[in-house]
């Protein structure tokens, strides 16, 4: 049985939970090996648009590619929970078409969705756990709404925007989010609205006191193309690796070292050139 939703909303650093360690992936491979490491909630994340599918907002993407992504994830049957961003306008236009879209995703086997936003947000969560869909949050710089931010900015750096971040987030869970995402805020502010709610944060760029935290997969391992952001820690150099291998395949191929007697099948009895 995956972690389910309601035993991670009991995670909370200050009652002696372990932070939680969250990880994006896109398909099976990526996963697998997430899930063998040990990571508590894999996220099917939107940000497949931007280091898969070579786009440059989260906006290129539909609930039918993060439907066919998701299939491939749950392929791997991880232990961890798995849960799948709801796209741009997914959950945006009216709730029927919110519920029936999650309802994609998790028929497709996610175990909950995310999606970004505060009080604007509240009737689609409504609606979603009306359909017995858990839902995470996701508050700060949320990647959907980088066209009405003007750019990718850190986000509460006042303190009334604290202050409405703060009240989002109290609205979400007292709606029954059961844990929220907080995205490039300053550390205060990750402190703040951590202490404020009973469900836990994750963070990504949100400071070290949230309940957790999360990177996308591909920044970590050193996968990706794009500028890293301040809060990316690179653990490995991995498309440096892909790189090296393949050209190393490629002299072989040339050079007629690939492939030896061993990697070919024997002749039949009889058969000679
Ligand atoms: O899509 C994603 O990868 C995300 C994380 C950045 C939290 O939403």
């Amino acid at each position: 049985m995956s972690l389910s939703a309601p035993t991670i909303r009991g995670r909370k650093r200050r009652h002696g939970s372990e932070p939680l360690v969250v990880v994006t992936a896109y398909d099976e491979p990526t996963t697998r090996l997430a899930d063998a490491a040990g990571v508590d909630i894999i996220l099917v994340g939107d940000s497949l648009a931007n280091v898969v599918l070579g786009q440059d907002s989260t906006h290129h993407v539909t609930v039918e590619q993060m439907c066919h992504h998701v299939r491939a994830a749950a392929a791997a049957h991880p232990k961890a929970h798995l849960v799948a961003d709801m796209p741009w306008l997914s959950y945006h236009v009216d709730t029927a078409d919110s519920v029936r879209n999650a309802a994609s995703l998790i028929r497709a086997g996610a175990h909950s969705v995310k999606l970004e936003g505060g009080v604007v947000r509240l009737p689609a969560v409504r609606a979603l756990l009306d359909a017995e869909i858990p839902v995470m949050g996701h508050l700060g710089l949320t990647p959907q709404s980088v066209l009405a931010f003007g750019g990718f900015k850190v986000q509460g750096k006042t303190n009334e925007a604290v202050e409405v971040l703060i009240a989002d987030a109290l609205a979400l869970e007292a709606e029954g989010i059961y844990a929220v995402v907080i995205e490039a805020v300053p550390s205060i502010v990750g402190s703040r609205i951590t202490d404020a709610l009973e469900i836990p944060t994750i963070g990504i760029g949100a400071g070290p006191d949230t309940d957790g935290q999360i990177l996308v997969l591909h920044d970590l391992l050193g996968l990706s193309n794009r500028k890293s952001p301040t809060f990316v820690r690179r653990y490995a150099e991995i498309g440096v690796m892909i790189t090296e291998a393949i050209a190393h395949y490629a002299q072989d191929v040339r050079s007629g070292e690939f492939p030896s007697a061993a990697e070919t099948y024997p002749n039949p009895e009889g058969m000679v050139n």
